[in-house]
């Protein structure tokens, strides 16, 4: 566990540093990203940030707010809906034409929801494509820019650790979905897709991590969205209950950006290429453990709780790294994007 006494000196040593960044934000018109943005923006010289989101007109409080923290900031605003791949790319292609790197890509976008199979015009399901489809597409059109900084590192917020068994026949769930089924999917497809990446790219770090009960208002949301008759006790939970568990058991959005800061920056999480980028580590603070070692040398993968401590593996997970899941879940993935791509032309 990392105390949040280390993550705010952590913090305070990156922002002595005097360190100017680039960074992409793909989900931080609220919650843990916009949090996340803040405190970037608080403690970097002049950063330039790209906050993607879906409407400019609720984006302008928040980019005041980023311009008051940092008026040195250089802003960049995306309007856009990324659960379409098409889109992903479109906006890829304005940041590829005007940056020559990026520092930091950060994806918390979508959040459970119940109800059925929701298919965009790309023949995705919305929430899949938020937890993965779209996120990895970030990831994969942003890898030469990626590359290209001296400590480049990929975080998305989910449910790093908690990755299941998977039908490899139907990973757009499209035969067998449930809201919790298709969250499992995303996440275990999430993590065996960054450890392919982390193989060819091995300057990136790559950070999969679950956050934990932060009161975003995401919890809210899921219980809004259950349907029939299960729906009046879930809105009597989410009433009543709701905000005394968000009192006693929940994270503030606050500490879940401070966290966010150091994961973008500290060298607990160091790419297999190199040891130490990144801010150095507080006493008694040690370097985590990839989720594949060879060798002595981690892969610069990292599964994380929401105290930003390393994940056991679930039972899942050593087998399908020796079984080649991983390459099968890659080739799948890009066959959905051709896919996706074939349908929008
Ligand atoms: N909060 C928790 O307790 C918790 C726990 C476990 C896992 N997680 C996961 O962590 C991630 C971040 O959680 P959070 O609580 O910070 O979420 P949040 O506050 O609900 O924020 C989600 C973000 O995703 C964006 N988004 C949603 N649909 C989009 C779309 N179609 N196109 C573009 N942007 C879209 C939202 O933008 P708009 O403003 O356009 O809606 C918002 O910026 C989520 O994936 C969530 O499932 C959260």
């Amino acid at each position: 566990m990392v105390n949040i006494k280390d993550i705010r000196a952590s913090n305070a040593a990156f922002k002595a540093s005097k360190h100017s960044v680039i960074a992409v934000f793909v989900g931080a018109t609220s919650g843990i990203g916009l949090a996340t943005a803040k405190h970037l923006a608080d403690a970097s010289v002049d950063p330039t940030l790209y906050i993607l989101g879906r409407s400019r007109a609720s984006a302008t409080s928040i980019l005041d707010d980023l311009a008051r923290i940092n008026p040195h900031a250089k802003l960049n605003f995306i309007e856009t809906e990324i659960s379409l791949i098409k889109n992903v790319d479109t906006a890829c292609d304005e940041i590829l034409s005007k940056e020559k790197k990026v520092d930091f890509l950060f994806m918390s976008p979508g959040g459970v929801t119940f109800g059925g199979r929701v298919e965009s015009s790309e023949g995705i399901d919305v929430g899949l494509a938020l937890r993965y489809y779209s996120r990895l597409r970030f990831v994969h059109n942003l890898l030469p820019l990626l590359d290209a900084s001296a400590t480049p590192r990929v975080i998305a917020i989910l449910a790093g650790g908690k990755e299941r068994e998977l039908d490899l026949n139907d990973l757009e769930c499209k035969v067998n979905f449930s809201a919790i089924r298709a969250a499992g999917v995303g996440t275990t497809q999430l993590t065996l897709a960054f450890e392919e990446l982390a193989k060819t790219h091995p300057s990136i770090a790559f950070i999969h991590k679950y956050p934990g009960f932060v009161n975003t208002g995401a919890a809210g949301k899921i219980l809004d969205s259950v349907p029939g008759i299960l729906a009046i006790p879930a809105r009597l939970v989410r009433w009543l209950i709701l905000p005394i568990i968000s009192l006693f058991f929940s994270t503030t959005p606050e500490v879940a950006g401070e966290r966010g800061l150091f994961l973008a920056t500290s060298a607990r999480f160091p790419p297999n290429k190199s040891d130490t980028p990144g801010v150095t580590l507080p006493n008694g603070v040690k370097t985590a453990e990839s989720t594949i070692i060879t060798e002595g040398r981690g892969n610069g993968v990292y599964t994380l709780d929401e105290n930003d401590e390393v994940s056991l593996d679930t039972s899942v997970m050593p087998g399908y790294r020796s079984d080649g899941t991983g390459k099968i879940v890659w080739q799948e993935t890009l066959a959905v994007w051709d896919r996706a791509i074939g349908r929008s032309a």
